[in-house]
């Protein structure tokens, strides 16, 4: 427990066993070891009756910094948690740092200097917050890490994010399924990218699709002709994109298209961790004059961004794995609301997230596969789109 919680529990020790605080800790989905260096076990932990209740103080105001709003899903997430946040009754500040991380230490600091109560962090380089965020435990503030855990420091109290290894597992599930790995001869040329090197979610949606591929890659049905297939899943950077960047990826695909498929092969397969890095494959793949319906190869995503999902129904890309962002801020806004009543907060994993100095307690929602064939009946029929949006 951060020395903030520490410091705040004490304060409402009373109040906690007065309401019975119980750890409502559950971990039925903990993973015993970090899956993004081996599949998890299955195991399931008896919650940590040491652990005192996690209570907060009077909740009043709550900082919202997210990374950038040049990738679609973030400008969902803020403004979906600041209304919800408002209309509980909470000032609050959302901001938007360029993907720059000076600017958002910066952002995080005159959050503090105003007095939030607590911090909803989106980090963009999730190891570079550690002084800022002891600046927050240094003035009491609670910090939730939103989507992305940060890393080496005490002073992060709960992570909200969807399950992301399983992210990957679905991409790498959706390639054995398509190719029929399991039955067919191959080999298929497959391409692998990889997400921002300073992004802590980038290892676990390689690592859930490496796991799956790695068996047909070194049976030679999986073959990477470009020679950009990681060693392991700790090589994973090797194939990162920067800043999650579409016009970064769409130039690396047309180098390896360029160097490595002059001479009449074809690309079958390409696994892209997100949606803004599918974009710009999607676009080298266009420009090299591959054919949807005739040569274009899968194509994974994440986020299900509109344009995306308009490639997914015009066959440029295969899959999305869709995260309703309204759930996570759902449950961050859930998360709050425990705080602020000096509720236990519920959490669902107490073992997989180590964030190098201690494991963040956190919840994981799941995340869903959409192709063409299910984007109405999910995406429209969750009202996360309209019909209109995706002109159908
Ligand atoms: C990840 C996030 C993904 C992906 C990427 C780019 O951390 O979990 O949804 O889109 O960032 O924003």
């Amino acid at each position: 427990m951060s020395s903030t919680l520490k410091k705040v529990a004490a304060g409402f020790a009373t109040a906690a066993l007065l309401v019975g605080g119980v750890a409502a800790c559950s971990s039925e989905r903990g993973g015993t070891t970090d899956p993004t260096t081996s599949a998890p076990e299955e195991t399931t932990s008896a919650p940590d009756e040491t652990e005192e209740p996690a209570t907060g103080a009077d909740i009043t105001s709550v900082g919202i910094a997210m990374p950038t709003k040049e990738l679609e899903r973030w400008n969902r997430d803020g403004a979906h948690l600041e209304s919800l946040l408002k209309d509980a009754g909470l000032e609050t500040s959302l901001q938007y740092a360029e993907n720059k991380v000076d600017m958002q230490i910066t952002q995080l600091q005159n959050m503090i200097n105003d007095g939030v109560d607590v911090l909803v962090v989106a980090s963009i380089d999730g190891t570079a917050l550690g002084p800022v965020l002891q600046t927050a435990a240094d003035n009491d503030v609670i910090v939730i890490a939103y989507d992305r855990l940060i890393n080496g420091t005490e002073n992060v109290d709960y992570y909200a994010t969807f399950d992301n290894y399983r992210v990957g597992t679905f991409q790498g599930e959706y390639i054995v399924e398509q190719l029929d790995l399991d039955n067919a001869e191959g080999p298929f040329n497959l391409e692998p990218f990889a997400g921002s090197p300073d992004d802590n979610n980038a290892k676990f949606f390689f690592a859930g699709a490496w796991d799956v591929l790695k068996p047909y890659i070194d049976e030679g049905k999986l073959v990477t002709p470009s020679g950009k297939a990681p060693a392991s899943n700790d090589d994973w950077a090797s194939i990162g994109i920067q800043g999650w960047k579409s016009e970064t990826a769409q130039s690396e695909m047309q180098n390896r298209l360029n160097s490595f498929y002059a001479g009449g092969e074809k690309v079958d397969v390409v696994l892209s961790p997100n949606d803004s890095l599918a974009l710009g494959i999607a676009q080298a793949l266009d420009a090299a004059g591959y054919t949807p319906g005739e040569d274009w190869p899968i194509l994974t995503g994440q986020d299900a961004d509109q344009a995306n999902v308009l490639n997914i129904l015009a066959g440029k890309q295969s899959m999305s794995v869709w995260k309703d962002t309204r759930q996570l801020g759902d449950r961050v806004a859930t998360m709050i609301s425990q705080l602020a009543a000096g509720e236990e907060v519920e959490v669902n994993d107490t073992e997989t997230y180590d964030n190098g100095v201690k494991v963040v307690p956190s919840y994981l929602l799941d995340p869903t596969v959409v192709v063409a064939d299910t984007v109405e009946e999910i995406l429209v029929g969750s009202e996360f789109y309209s019909a209109e949006d995706l002109g159908l």
